[in-house]
């Protein structure tokens, strides 16, 4: 695939707002650091920004939006993080705050939590793109797995050309440094990524048990759950792939992007059936199946 740099004008917005809405990652400048773009809505969309950062993990995804208002629709935000939200936003701060049940987020954004982190950015590109394409966006940084952080479109370019369409090409970004990320949710405020903006909060770690059975940012089911699964027994919940039907499947066609795509939905449907136990069929470990393996093999070691 050949990658376009754009400068940021009102065409390469509406370009990028056409291939978000198709279902493709775009990287678009932030205040902070650049941004892998996808439709937080799509599940798919945001499998392909794992398949193209090359991420062997999943973590739970920033989902960016224009506005306070906006951010209501998506998560419950108590008295603590609206006052956060009033004096930063829009800025460089993330809020974790509890994920409204009947909001359209993917599960793959929040990799399966209650739980979502929220902002809204600063950089009219990005505020440009929100407004045009009128859904939220889930937006790592535009790097892949394991190098930096870009700054500037010419280090989107040099980790992920090829990988991607376009990168929307704005300079240099101002504050150069993630956003900082506080979790507002349980009725105290905590830090769990320094960054730009000083919040008197609790240090608090992404890591940290909140309740049980539960990282503060690894869903987990409660169920044992079994690796590479060809038959169900009796007392199973199989999650298949590909040949291995199972219950549901991941994808029929054992397609990765799409086995990504239904990972937190089909393991939560899993935990909440009547079988006591999970196993789930063999996934090929290449490509985005070493990110859905390595959230398997978590959930399977308890
Ligand atoms: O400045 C930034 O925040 C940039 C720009 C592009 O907005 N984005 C960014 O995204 O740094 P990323 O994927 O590198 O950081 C996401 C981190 C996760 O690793 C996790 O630590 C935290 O945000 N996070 C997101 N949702 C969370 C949740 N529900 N619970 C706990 N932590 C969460
Ligand atoms: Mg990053």
């Amino acid at each position: 695939m050949d990658t376009r740099v754009l400068p940021f004008t009102d065409d390469s917005i509406a370009e990028a707002a056409r291939l978000i809405l198709a279902g493709e990652p775009v990287a678009v400048p932030t205040e902070t650091v650049y941004g892998l773009a996808a439709d937080a809505t799509n599940a798919q969309a945001v499998a392909r920004i794992y398949q193209a950062k090359g991420r062997p993990s999943f973590n739970p995804l920033i989902v960016h939006v224009p506005d306070l208002a906006s951010a209501e629709c998506i998560g419950d935000f108590g008295a603590d993080a609206r006052s956060l939200a009033a004096e930063h936003w829009p800025g460089p701060l993330t809020l974790v705050v509890e994920l409204r049940p009947a909001s359209s987020i993917a599960s793959i954004v929040t990799a399966g939590l209650p739980t979502v982190g929220i902002r809204v950015p600063a950089h009219p590109a990005a505020q440009a793109l929100l407004r045009a394409i009128g859904r939220p966006l889930a937006a790592p940084s535009a790097n892949a797995s394991g190098s930096i952080s870009p700054t500037r479109a010419e280090h989107v370019l040099k980790s992920l050309g090829r990988r991607i369409p376009l990168i929307i090409d704005a300079g240099l970004t101002e504050r150069g440094l993630e956003s900082t990320i506080v979790a507002a949710t349980g009725g105290t405020l905590r830090l769990l990524r320094p960054g730009p903006i000083h919040v008197d909060a609790e240090p608090g770690s992404g890591e940290r048990i909140e309740a049980p059975g539960q990282l503060a940012s690894h869903y987990a089911p409660s169920k044992p759950l079994r690796l590479n699964a060809t038959e169900r027994q009796d007392d199973e919940y199989l999650i298949g792939f590909g040949d291995v039907p199972g219950d549901a499947s991941l994808s029929p066609g054992a397609d990765l992007v799409e086995a990504a795509a239904r990972l937190f939905d089909l393991l939560h449907q899993a935990d909440a059936s009547d079988k006591p136990r999970i196993a789930v069929a063999p996934v090929p470990d290449d490509g985005l199946g070493a990110a859905i393996n390595d959230r398997l093999r978590r959930a399977a070691a308890g």
